[in-house]
């Protein structure tokens, strides 16, 4: 049976590409920091395997590894989102959670894992159309984002030729817990199920940019390719804070 690790398994469009998974043969590694969470959502059976730990422990990431098979797999989509809302009040210890979960920990769980992945396999990062152009509020979110992004366009540079089909992955809306603290209109949006089958078909098509739904991400990323001073204009007349 082949084998597949999934950071945030607990929850939004971890839970859903966890289930997605085990529907197509897989045995998950399901991941996330709370066992009763992870077992009322996704219970242990021979497909499922928990996996307990907090991103920000270097160290518990490390331990996981020992108790690691081989893998087909590794969907790192875990992550977290807090808002800058005052940039005058610049509040750097949001700042420093965010990037650390969202970016840091990456780099933990590629240290820790990367090895055991076999040479007929993929490694996808959850990254967000958020990154594609300055948001407001966004500031350690975008970055973050932004930053995941980039480590994925390198790897899959230096791991070209390795085997290890690398994708990244750019969500708009779509309804989890994490959006539904939102207090903002959220175009487009789609239900965790379905971003689950969009990234499932990218990894299956070897895609290496997955984003969705296209309509909205297309619309961000032509945005994203004004110069900064034009975005700047139309996110001043357009976002309402
Ligand atoms: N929803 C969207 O519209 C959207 C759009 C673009 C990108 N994304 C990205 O998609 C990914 C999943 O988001 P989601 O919407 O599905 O969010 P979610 O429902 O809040 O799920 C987040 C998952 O990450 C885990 N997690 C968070 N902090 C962790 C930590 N310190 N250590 C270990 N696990 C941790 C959570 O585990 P616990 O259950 O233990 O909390 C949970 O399983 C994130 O990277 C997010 O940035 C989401």
């Amino acid at each position: 049976m082949p084998e597949i690790l999934i950071t945030g398994a607990s929850s939004g469009i971890g839970l859903a590409l966890a289930k997605r998974y085990v529907d197509a043969g897989y045995k998950v590694h399901a991941c996330g920091r709370n066992k009763d969470k992870l077992q009322a959502m996704l219970p242990e059976s021979e497909q499922v395997r928990h996996v307990c730990f907090d991103l920000n422990d270097k160290a518990a990431i490390f331990e996981v590894a020992k108790d690691l098979p081989d893998l087909d797999g590794i969907i790192l989509n875990a992550g977290g989102c807090e808002y800058i809302d005052d940039a005058k009040q610049f509040d750097s210890a949001l700042f420093e959670r965010v990037i650390s979960v969202n970016l840091i920990s990456v780099g933990y769980c590629l240290d820790a894992w990367l090895s055991k992945l076999t040479c007929a396999s993929f490694l996808v990062f959850v990254s967000s159309s958020a990154s594609f152009l300055a948001l407001p509020r966004a500031e350690a979110y975008g970055a973050s984002k932004a930053g995941l992004t980039y480590l994925a366009k390198a790897l899959d540079v230096d791991l070209a030729g390795s085997g290890i089909q690398v994708s990244v992955v750019h969500p708009g809306f779509v309804d989890t817990p994490l959006t539904r603290r939102n207090d903002f209109p959220m175009p487009c949006q789609i239900t965790s199920a379905q971003a689950a089958e969009r990234i499932f078909k990218g990894v299956e098509k070897k895609q290496f940019d997955i984003h969705f739904p296209r309509r909205f991400t297309y619309l961000l990323k032509f945005f994203g390719w004004l110069p900064h001073i034009t975005w700047r204009h139309l996110a001043a007349k357009w976002i309402k804070r």
